[in-house]
């Protein structure tokens, strides 16, 4: 926990002397070069050939062709001054039938990478799975073959190897969640490689990565020649309180913390295995019918000290107690605030994401993902104009920097993404970026957003706009289940 922290509402720096700000994207989302020097094919170069899957038929193929315009994007990064850049590596394009041979140009591309970050005084962060997973592994049944964790350690250790001599900070796999989830579930499927199994087999499939997270640590840790600072970045599913009423609060820690029959959309059936070495007892409850078994030895593979837990936080769920105190989910009003994803602005899951997981495994939280798509596009003037994404951060920052205040030991905040890129099955449809990408001239376009990003870390938050309050006021018993209006939670910006 954050020791003598202090409370600023403005003014003087408010986040950590140490705090990191950086900036994140993934190796299928902006590399391009599908094919090139090498490179194996993954899941996303197989599901993004099936007509229909992916949003007007897009794929990867090109993306951001960050493979060859790397040396431009750091550049760029540089400008907006980040402190530190979270990267994936490619697996097939390092390994490119998953096990066996090296492919040494597709390793040499992050090597110079890396170079090129370091030049920059921008830390690498890496994350070694962020769902580009081989072809050639799913025909032989993917996370479902029981091989598939030492596959990843094998793997892991040819990264380690090339670049642990500067690279200290590592990630596992990017939201288990998503991948097994959307991934491989009947009822959920719109992720690679689209699989619609029944939850036994999803299970089990899950099981495995989590087993695979648990060999990567030990492989990094065993073999990394600079000290790493090791974690993963599974997704948060965050349930907020509607209003700060204790019995408000216990139900969204309550519907935070616990695990729900059908579906992969929880955080702890994921988390507690991999921090407390067991299955949680909500999960095994919830997914009774459906469990698998588990050798009990896996659990101790699975657990690895973690130094920080990583968590992509975009929106949360508001949830009310009723009369028993159980969570009941509070809908929004006609009308509200929403990005063009349809994710719910909801700032307050930058505070209670935080808060309830430190309280749930007492482990320093860095935000690996936090950010928002919109419909940027270049102004006749040449530029882009973002305010809906400077307001969008500078609340999310104000609720982050809140949870801080308060004692939460909050490491650092990775705004997704560095570059607009393939948002998966939605394609090209969104803009996540701090840098407009135009996908036929591939010309980047530093979006106003970026500036005041830079501002924020220049400044390491202090230029934040103040306005984040508490909600004082409880809301009236009888919009309970109806469309309540949320916002004075953020007034004054
Ligand atoms: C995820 C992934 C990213 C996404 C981002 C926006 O969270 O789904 O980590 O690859 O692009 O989150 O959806």
């Amino acid at each position: 926990m954050q020791s003598g922290s202090t409370h600023h509402t403005n003014g003087a720096s408010p986040f950590p002397a140490n705090f990191t700000w950086g900036a994140a994207a993934a190796s299928y989302q902006i590399e391009g070069a599908w094919n090139e020097e090498g490179k194996g094919l993954s899941v996303w170069d197989m599901v993004t050939r099936q007509p229909g899957r992916i949003w007007e038929n897009d794929t990867g193929n090109t993306a951001c062709d960050h493979y060859h315009r790397y040396r431009e994007d750091v550049a760029l990064m540089s400008e907006i001054g980040l402190q530190a850049y979270r990267l994936s590596i490619s697996w097939p394009r390092v390994i490119p039938a998953g096990t066996g041979g090296i492919n040494h140009a597709g390793l040499d591309f992050y090597d110079k990478l890396i170079d090129e970050l370091l030049s920059k005084n921008i830390t690498p962060w890496v994350t070694l799975f962020h769902w580009d997973f081989p072809y050639d592994l799913f025909l032989r049944g993917g996370w479902l073959n029981a091989d598939s964790p030492k596959w990843f350690a094998d793997y892991t250790a040819v990264v380690v190897d090339r670049l642990s001599d500067r690279v200290a900070h590592w990630m596992t796999l990017n939201e288990p969640q998503c991948f097994i989830g959307m991934g491989h579930l009947k009822l959920e499927n719109e992720h690679a490689p689209f699989l619609k199994l029944g939850m036994t087999e999803a299970l089990l499939a899950a099981h495995h990565s989590l087993l695979a997270h648990g060999l990567s640590v030990q492989t990094i840790r065993a073999r990394a020649r600079k000290a790493p600072l090791v974690s993963w970045a599974p997704m948060g599913c965050i349930y907020c309180p509607a209003t700060e009423s204790p019995g408000d609060i216990a139900a969204a820690r309550r519907a935070t913390n616990d695990v729900y029959d059908g579906h992969f959309w929880n955080n702890r059936w994921f988390g507690d295995p991999v921090v407390l070495g067991r299955y949680p007892e909500e999960g095994l409850k919830a997914y009774a019918k459906w469990l698998p078994k588990f050798a009990d030895g896996d659990f101790e593979i699975i657990r690895q000290p973690l130094d920080f837990y990583g968590l992509n936080i975009y929106s949360g769920t508001l949830v009310k107690a009723d009369a028993d105190g159980k969570p009941v989910v509070v809908t929004q009003p006609p009308g509200h605030s929403h990005t063009h994803f349809n994710w719910k602005l909801t700032p307050e899951a930058l505070y209670w994401g935080p808060k309830f997981f430190a309280e749930q495994y007492n482990l320093p939280i860095v935000i690996t993902e936090n950010g928002m798509s919109n419909c940027d596009w270049v102004s006749l003037d040449g530029k882009v104009h973002d305010p809906q994404r400077i307001d969008f951060l500078n609340r999310y920052l104000l609720a982050l920097q809140r949870a801080i205040s308060e004692g939460v030991d909050v490491r650092g905040y990775f705004q997704w993404s560095i570059l607009d890129n393939f948002e998966w099955a939605e394609g090209y449809k969104h803009r996540f970026g701090l840098i407009h990408v135009d996908y036929e001239t591939l010309k980047r376009t530093i979006k106003d957003s970026a500036y005041w990003y830079r501002e924020v870390i220049h400044t390491n938050g202090a230029s934040l706009k103040p306005g984040y309050r508490k909600v004082t006021d409880p809301v009236p018993a009888h919009s309970i289940n109806r469309p309540v209006v949320l916002e004075p939670q953020i007034i004054g910006i």
